[in-house]
């Protein structure tokens, strides 16, 4: 008998269907529920990207305004939530923090005990907004803690991309900014079977609940050939300093066999197609911030490593330094990965629960051949 075909890491198998997101690396597109995520990154709010992500279909105008006054009125963060959050070490990453307060949000949700609790739709529904609103009250919270700032609570007046920057910042900054985060939110929000949806998914399809297959995607997504590589492009920004510096700092970083973060996908071949439209929106807050210095360090490296390698950059490239430019903290950049993405993470779950089917795929043994204990 022939040995099967072992195909690592998954790459190129497809394991399932999804109606949620389509990503073609032969058309180097991207669709949320059928939309170019071009078009919804330029016309849509947040808010109606994860109501179509979740629902098929984007908000009618009242669908819209019911779902706004919903997820502006679960914002606000429990105490024992905060207390979990301020027992977190500030030496341990903010993805820690965000791990932890996801679990305490589960612990804390008495439906899930009742009959059907965890697989109720509705209530999953609830549970899915529910997350999305508290994820930047999450996040703002433990960046203003690092900093030994008071906690800013959030406003109910503001839309989600302002709410999220006013409770970071206790202040909401200029248009260009606003729309230059709202932009990453959109483009962050879904990327069909990447390792932490698929994450969520294999615990999901266990039966396990909601919050539990959210934890398991914020571990996944830590990781710096994942999530993590957002922040690791600012790191390498940092390392490198300016743009005449980008080909030695490459060049050496390649002749130590390192990973340049930001660059390379296991989907997309001739480029992610997100980045142009992130690419733009950081070019924008350059201009705003007058960092043409960044920008130019940009430029640099990417054609340094398209010189060398011919790998292109994927979204984390530009939406670490946007990121920088906006003013989180470089630590803080895979929290907001996270906090965009939680909209995808359980448009997944819900649709997982859907198949009703556990995932558990086969394994080669190649270990020692049976024996026997000689007692
Ligand atoms: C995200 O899947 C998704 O959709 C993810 C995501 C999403 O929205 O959910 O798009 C978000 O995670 C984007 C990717 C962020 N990660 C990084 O930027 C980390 C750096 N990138 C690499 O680790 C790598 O490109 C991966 C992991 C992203 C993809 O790797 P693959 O498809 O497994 O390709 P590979 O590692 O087999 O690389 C093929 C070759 C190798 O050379 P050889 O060993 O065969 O000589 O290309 C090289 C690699 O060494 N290579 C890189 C590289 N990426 C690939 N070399 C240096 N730096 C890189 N970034």
């Amino acid at each position: 008998m022939t040995d099967p075909e072992i195909h690592k890491g998954l790459a190129g198998v497809v394991v399932d269907t999804t109606a949620i997101s389509s990503v073609n690396p032969e058309t180097n597109s991207l669709l949320y529920r059928g939309y170019p995520v071009q078009e919804l990154a330029e016309h849509c709010s947040f808010e109606e990207v994860a109501y179509l992500l979740w629902n098929g279909e984007l908000p009618g105008d009242d669908e819209l305004v019911a779902f706004e006054a919903l997820e502006r009125s679960l914002r606000v963060l429990d105490d024992r939530t905060k207390r979990i959050i301020d027992d977190v070490p500030v030496a341990a990453h903010p993805m820690d923090v965000v791990r932890s307060a996801v679990s305490q949000l589960g612990g804390l949700d008495e439906t899930l005990e009742q009959p059907d609790g965890v697989l109720d739709p509705e209530l999953n529904n609830g549970r899915a907004i529910y997350l999305l609103a508290q994820l930047p009250a999450i996040v703002a919270y433990d960046q203003r803690r690092r900093r030994g700032l008071p906690a800013v609570e959030p406003r109910d007046d503001l839309d989600y991309a302002r709410n999220f920057l006013w409770m970071t910042f206790g202040e909401v900054p200029d248009d260009v900014v606003v729309d230059a985060f709202r932009v990453s939110l959109v483009l962050y929000a879904e990327h069909s079977f990447n390792a932490s949806t698929f994450t969520a998914r294999v615990i999901a399809s266990t039966l396990s609940d909601l919050y539990s297959a959210v934890t398991g995607a914020v571990g996944a997504l830590k990781g710096p050939l994942h999530g993590g590589a957002n922040e690791a492009v600012m790191h390498a920004f940092d390392e490198i300093g300016s743009a005449d510096k980008a080909e030695a700092w490459l060049d050496d970083a390649l002749a130590s066999k390192r990973k340049i973060m930001g660059f390379g996908h296991r989907v997309y071949k001739n480029g992610d197609s997100r980045v142009p439209t992130m690419k733009a929106a950081f070019e924008k807050l350059a201009e705003h911030y007058d960092r043409q210095d960044m920008l130019d360090l940009y430029n640099a490296l990417e054609k340094a490593m398209g010189d060398r390698k011919n790998i292109k950059p994927n979204l984390d490239y530009p939406s670490g330094p946007a990121y920088n430019l906006m003013g989180f903290d470089t630590e803080t950049f895979t929290p907001l990965f996270a906090a965009a993405r939680v909209a995808g993470w359980t448009a997944h779950i819900a649709e997982q629960y859907a198949a009703n089917s556990l995932i558990r795929p086969l394994s080669l043994y190649n270990g020692p051949t049976e024996r026997h204990l000689s007692r």
